[in-house]
């Protein structure tokens, strides 16, 4: 998996328009986020359009079920060629070896990431909803190793996260964080924001932009621009 390219989150309606942009690239592989907006919206044959342009999916559905209907669904995604998939951590570790077993016979050999603490879980709703009592962090750092535990290739987590769950995890373990902003854009509805070398230097092994590029009035200069950004952290 090409991590040194930024991944697009197609968080957009329809087909066409992700298609529309992902097309304003030309021949470049890209490497694309369907997300729960546009895979409901389009249906599973956008993630088949997208791979036959010649891109990498990640499909971020986030599984969350028994086990034995997240190994069928993980089977579903990888028949349509998803390189990369989500499943919540909270639905346990026996769940989570089931998404794997269900990747079991997929020729691409796609990779599977977990959600911890959602970033939009605050620790006292965590501590009032989930009856979880330990701090938010130490719960993240619990599911990363539970995830790493069952086989996952890594977590979805903020640049904030990452040093720590680096620490606590081997160091193939992948941080794919979200929340990323050049220096000087728009934050929208987004918390806890780092830009693309800020990322890097905490410790995110992959990064997901959205609207940075996708509401950019030039969208491949600023993906160019955003991988530059991350490239040079990476290599500093
Ligand atoms: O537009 P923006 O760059 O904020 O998009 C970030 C993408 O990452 C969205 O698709 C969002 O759903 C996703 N995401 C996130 N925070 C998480 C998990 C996923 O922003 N904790």
């Amino acid at each position: 998996m090409d991590t040194t390219r930024p991944i697009i989150a197609l968080d957009l309606p329809t087909a066409d328009r992700a298609l529309a942009l992902v097309a304003r690239f030309g021949d470049e592989p890209l490497f694309v986020k369907v997300g729960m907006e546009l895979f409901y919206a389009a249906g599973p044959g956008i993630v088949t359009s997208l791979k036959e342009a010649g891109h990498d999916v990640f499909c971020d559905l986030k599984l969350h079920d028994i086990p034995n209907t997240v190994k069928r669904a993980a089977a579903s995604l990888a028949g349509l060629g998803a390189d990369l998939l989500t499943v919540h951590a909270a639905g346990g570790k026996a769940m989570m070896e089931a998404a794997l077993e269900g990747l079991s016979a997929a020729s691409n050999d796609p990779a599977v990431v977990a959600i911890t603490q959602l970033t939009s879980t605050s620790e006292e709703a965590m501590h009032a909803e989930q009856l979880i009592e330990a701090p938010l962090a130490e719960s993240v750092v619990h599911y990363a190793q539970l995830a790493q535990s069952a086989g996952l290739a890594g977590v979805v987590c903020s640049a904030w996260e990452a040093g720590r769950i680096s620490e606590a995890t081997d160091g193939s373990f992948l941080r794919v964080t979200p929340g990323i902003r050049p220096a000087g854009a728009a934050v929208g509805d987004q918390a806890r924001v780092a830009t693309p070398e800020k990322a890097s230097s905490m410790g995110s092994s992959a990064i997901v932009v959205g609207r940075p590029i996708t509401q950019a009035d030039d969208p491949v200069a600023a993906y160019h621009a955003i991988k530059q950004a991350w490239n040079s952290g990476l290599q500093s």
